[in-house]
């Protein structure tokens, strides 16, 4: 049984919620950030941290090998679509060469499982539903470094006889019921910038995109909470390891909701008249895409807790309302 668990970008958003599910199951956390978008006080208490970026190999393979990691959950990356259009370069040595050297680090240790956090960003846009046989074809620079990942991923674990799940996330949002942890960055996150709008004297919100064919015409995501995502990584990790297979997954509600569904929600939180701004469409944006559960059922049973639009909206703006008393 898995034990010794090195979570990289364990200081970021989901890899706290991570953190924080497995320290609950009695596993024993390390954590590799270079805190460039993470925060100290995301860190799980319990979990020992190291401030190191993944590229440094030396000191990654030390710490593997000093405390008996036996699986890597790989979480560290740059993400904002918007960011990787405009800094293609970064992104691929991020993404990509950063997971070439994460992956050389735990070639010849004693890791057995490698999970990976890639995205539904890796699918061609316009197909709607997918499952993990549909065809990818990323439309942004960020889903091409995420899909390049994925296939080091598999080259390396097969090569190496290391199990691995490649976890495709739909769109995080929500906080921990812990109230511990939640989103601090803003990036381009609709849920995060919508709490944080819900609180503003004179709230305003940019939606992007408003004459696609869709039925409002706001592009349409699977939104999945952060907890469930979480647990999602523990009860996946316990069946790859006990059964040593090896799978990608996508990792959603498979429910679609439109950009314009989520703002009437928010707005029931907003005393003040929000002001919506109608803005153009944003590149590398998908249209559509819902993910198909199919793989992910018949691989583990999981009941999400957190499988509704209101609960999750209320779950960040709790967050939101926190970070006003830190
Ligand atoms: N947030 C989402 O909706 C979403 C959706 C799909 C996939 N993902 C994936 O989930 C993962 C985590 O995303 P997040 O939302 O928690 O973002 P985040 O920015 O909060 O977390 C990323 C963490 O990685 C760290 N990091 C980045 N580059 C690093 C490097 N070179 N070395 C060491 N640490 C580094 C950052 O400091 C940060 O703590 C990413 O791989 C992302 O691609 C996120």
């Amino acid at each position: 049984m898995t034990k010794n668990i090195l979570i990289s970008g364990g200081a970021g958003y989901i890899g706290s919620h991570v953190a924080e599910i497995l320290v609950k199951n009695k596993k024993n956390i390390f954590i590799i950030d270079n805190l460039s978008t993470g925060y100290k006080r995301l860190i799980n208490k319990k979990a020992k941290f190291y401030k190191t970026d993944i590229n440094n190999n030396k000191k990654i393979k030390s710490i593997i090998i000093k405390d008996k990691i036996d699986t890597v959950i790989h979480l560290a990356a740059s993400l904002i679509i918007a960011e990787g259009e405009k800094y293609p370069k970064f992104y691929y040595k991020n993404n990509v060469i950063g997971t070439q050297n994460l992956m050389s680090a735990c070639i010849g240790t004693k890791v057995k499982n490698f999970i990976f956090s890639s995205t539904a960003a890796v699918y061609k846009d316009g197909l709607y539903k997918v499952t993990e046989k549909s065809i990818t074809r990323p439309k942004s620079v960020y889903g091409k470094t995420k899909l390049k990942a994925e296939k080091i991923i598999i080259k390396n674990c097969k090569k190496n006889k290391i199990n691995y799940g490649i976890l495709r996330y739909f769109n995080i949002v929500g906080s921990s019921p812990s109230g511990k942890i939640g989103l601090i960055n803003k990036g381009d996150h609709l849920f995060k910038n919508l709490s944080i709008q819900t609180y503003k004297k004179n709230p305003v919100f940019k939606i992007y995109g408003t004459n696609y064919k869709t039925e409002d015409g706001s592009c349409i995501r699977d939104f999945i909470h952060v907890y469930d995502i979480a647990e999602l990584h523990f009860k996946i990790l316990e069946k790859i390891d006990k059964a040593g297979k090896s799978k990608i997954f996508n990792c959603g509600y498979g429910k679609g909701i439109s950009v314009k569904s989520v703002v009437k929600e928010f707005k029931k939180y907003t005393n003040k008249n929000l002001k919506i701004i109608e803005a153009p469409r944003r590149k590398g944006d998908l249209v559509k895409i819902i993910s198909s559960n199919d793989n992910l059922n018949k691989f583990i049973s999981w009941r999400p807790k957190f499988n509704n639009l209101k609960k999750m909206v209320k779950s960040s703006l709790k967050w939101e309302k926190s970070l006003f008393h830190k």
